[in-house]
């Protein structure tokens, strides 16, 4: 296939015209200027992008998006953990799982590390989902054995984790204990043990009651970071959404181990959690990684969770830290893409360049092409500036494309 557009490679510069080529599941070959050949999609007035990555939302959140009035811990019990029960049903859990690709996919999110539920079905159902369409994800049973409805908790099984034998090959399975509010020391041991050479992905200090609670809860832990580094669930392939309330010697000890921190900037924001310190993350190094956290966070969209990281940087600088460093649209809007790939492993996703995966987005949004064409893309992004999504090299829908 051949597709005409202009190539983002570097939302540093300005996009050139120009193609590429998509053979099989990978782009082939691209060049500057006009194709060689008529071309198959695309258009001179296209920009061509590389999908979004989310590096931290929950599948069984969808219906729930927009509950608003409490605070994390309150919020979970009424709201989240209600709506996380009903996937005790395979069908309903299945048919969630389902409209929940559909929606990333619709917002141009062709990659992401994804919660379920504590339900023995929870992986069946995100495989099933995942079957027709070959979103990359790195999806987790939940792991919760208290401070939880009894219809949510379940003690861990040497087979927790397992993947249905028919799991597409672009499902791998997340470690994922909730948090350690919901998990005892046996949970957390037993995800530290069969987490140690596998993706993790779990939640570190959002709140502050949850901060209280999990001292506590384990009042033997210098920090709510140690508590899970005590149990060896700190390395690079852990994801820890949030991290909005951590003392230097976590944020030290986080980088030493070289896991990722998830930004989840409107999440922050909605459950009123606080204000991410994005210079702590940047002084200490720290990978970094940007989640919608749907349902705390309310859009899929990733430019629009990146705008909301800038909007929160903004914030801080104007009120309790003059100096704060506030990323420019480029560089959040490279952390939606490549960024978040590398943070997720899928390394040859989120870039154009020839051997990479085609895992591309057709964009046509009504924007002047100028030095400002990121950051309108992002302060204004409507899913509709997509045009054509491609998966592996295949068209999931398009407007100016073929179907296949
Ligand atoms: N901490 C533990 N569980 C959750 C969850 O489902 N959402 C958020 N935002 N934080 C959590
Ligand atoms: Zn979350």
């Amino acid at each position: 296939v051949l597709i005409q557009g202009r190539l983002l490679i570097d939302a540093e510069r300005l996009p050139e015209p120009g193609w590429l080529r998509v053979e099989g599941k990978r782009i082939s070959e691209m060049g500057q200027g006009e194709p060689p050949g008529k071309p198959d999609a695309g258009a001179a007035d296209v920009l061509i992008s590389p999908g979004f990555i989310d590096a931290h939302l929950h599948f069984p959140q969808f219906p729930i998006v927009g509950s608003d009035g409490l605070t994390l811990l309150d919020w979970l019990r009424h709201v989240v953990f209600p709506a996380e029960e009903t996937w005790a049903d395979p069908i309903i859990a299945e048919r969630q799982a389902r409209a929940a690709v559909q929606r990333l996919l619709r917002s141009g999110t062709l990659g992401c590390a994804a919660f379920l539920t504590s339900h023995a079905t929870a992986l069946a159902a995100a495989s099933r989902a995942l079957e027709d369409v070959p979103l990359r994800t790195i999806a987790g049973r939940v792991l919760m054995d208290r401070e939880g409805p009894d219809a949510l908790l379940q003690a861990p099984t040497p087979s927790f984790f397992d993947l249905p034998e028919s799991a597409p090959a672009r499902l791998s399975v997340a470690v994922t204990p909730r948090f350690a509010v919901s998990c005892s020391a046996d949970a957390l041991r037993f995800a530290g043990e069969v987490g140690r050479d596998a993706w993790v992905q779990t939640h570190l200090a959002e709140n502050l009651a949850e901060v209280e609670l999990v001292r506590c809860l384990f009042p033997d832990a210098p920090d709510y970071t140690t508590v899970y580094d005590a149990f060896g669930l700190l390395h690079r392939q852990t994801l820890l959404a949030h991290c909005v309330h951590l003392a230097e010697d976590e944020w030290a000890l986080i980088a030493k181990r070289q896991s990722v921190v998830v930004h989840c900037p409107q999440a922050n924001t909605f459950l009123q959690s606080g204000l991410f310190d994005l210079d702590q993350a940047r002084e200490h190094d720290v990978r970094l990684a940007l989640g919608s956290d749907i349902g705390a966070g309310c859009d899929a969209a990733m430019p629009r969770i990146a705008r909301s990281m800038i909007d929160v940087a903004k914030l801080r600088r104007s009120t309790v830290a003059p100096k704060a460093h506030v990323p420019t649209p480029a560089e959040a809007w490279t952390l939606t893409t490549r960024g978040n790939a590398e943070a997720l492993g899928f390394d040859d996703a989120g870039r154009l360049e020839i051997g990479a995966a085609a895992d591309l987005l057709l964009l046509r949004p009504p924007l002047e092409i100028d030095e400002y064409l990121i950051s309108r893309l992002l302060h204004t992004w409507e899913d509709d500036f997509i045009v054509g999504r491609l998966i592996a090299g295949r068209w999931l829908d398009s407007q100016i494309g073929p179907r296949s």
